[in-house]
């Protein structure tokens, strides 16, 4: 009798496998994710990285800005990605204020992920003047993904949602992220040559959004990329299919087969 073989499990993407993709010139995928099912599609896929991040307050919750979004909310979240991911590894944002507070409370928060939602890794915003948190997070046991560039956390500082100019200080920031031991640093909304010139001045990955092609890698939020979001979608943004169209599409045809009795037919009925 055949017997079908056990399934070998697929080797964790890790902080140590996304440093050979670089060191080997490769090029590293992400996308965010802040449910089982998508998370299970997404994984499948083959996506390097997934990210609860904290725009689920925006494109989940219906928030004008990242900020709304609570600790126990991103738990909630990362719980049922960290469970669908089998070869993925999810980095789990620290939402507002997490990462402005006392340095001890990010430590809480990064060790609840760990714990909690069996995730991975954590995401900070922020470059040199965060320098000591990421050094004590990452002592901690917590590695941690930095993010520079633009920082939607400080909206309300900027004023408005822009393209991030300053190399010099963009350098810096992603200099100090790497030297206090970051794994990774996630580049927002900067010219490309920005984005190449951080690339190469640091050994760690770059991860990319709006930030040109020279990253290691790049990331989207999902429902962007699938056409799955009513609000504005910033110029970087490929969109790579109708998920919106194509619910409503199916919803509206459900709704006709309804009225019209054609649903349930004899095949959905028990007899
Ligand atoms: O929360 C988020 O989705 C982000 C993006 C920059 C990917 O941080």
């Amino acid at each position: 009798m055949a017997t079908s073989k056990p399934k070998k499990p697929l080797a964790r993407v890790t902080t140590r496998s996304l440093q050979k993709i670089r060191d080997d010139g490769g090029k590293i995928s992400m996308l965010t994710a802040y449910d089982f099912p998508t998370a299970e599609v997404l994984d499948e896929a083959g996506i390097d990285i997934l990210l609860v991040g904290d725009s689920l307050a925006m494109v989940v919750q219906g928030h004008k800005t990242t900020l709304p979004v609570t600790m126990d909310e991103m738990i909630y979240h990362a719980k049922m990605v960290g469970r669908a991911a089998k070869r993925a590894m999810v980095v789990v944002d620290l939402p507002f204020p997490e990462g402005q507070l006392e340095i001890m409370r990010s430590v809480e928060a990064g060790t609840r992920v760990l714990k909690e939602s069996t995730c991975h890794a954590v995401k900070l915003e922020g470059g040199a003047e965060q320098g000591k948190r990421i050094e004590t997070i990452v002592t901690a046991g917590i590695p941690v993904m930095a993010h520079v560039g633009l920082r939607p956390q400080n909206i309300h500082v900027e004023g408005s949602y822009r393209v991030q100019r300053d190399m010099p200080r963009l350098i810096d920031d992603a200099i100090a992220a790497e030297q206090a031991g970051a794994f990774a640093v996630l580049v927002e909304c900067v010219p490309s040559d920005v984005g190449q010139a951080i690339t190469e001045a640091v050994k760690v990955p770059t991860i990319g959004i709006g930030a040109g092609p020279h990253t290691t890698g790049q990331v989207l939020v999902t429902h962007d990329m699938i056409g799955f979001n009513s609000g504005y979608l910033p110029g970087f943004v490929r969109q790579y299919s109708d998920v919106r169209k194509t619910i409503h599409e199916a919803a509206a045809a459900y709704r006709t087969s309804i009225q019209t009795g054609d649903f349930p037919g004899e095949k959905e009925s028990f007899q």
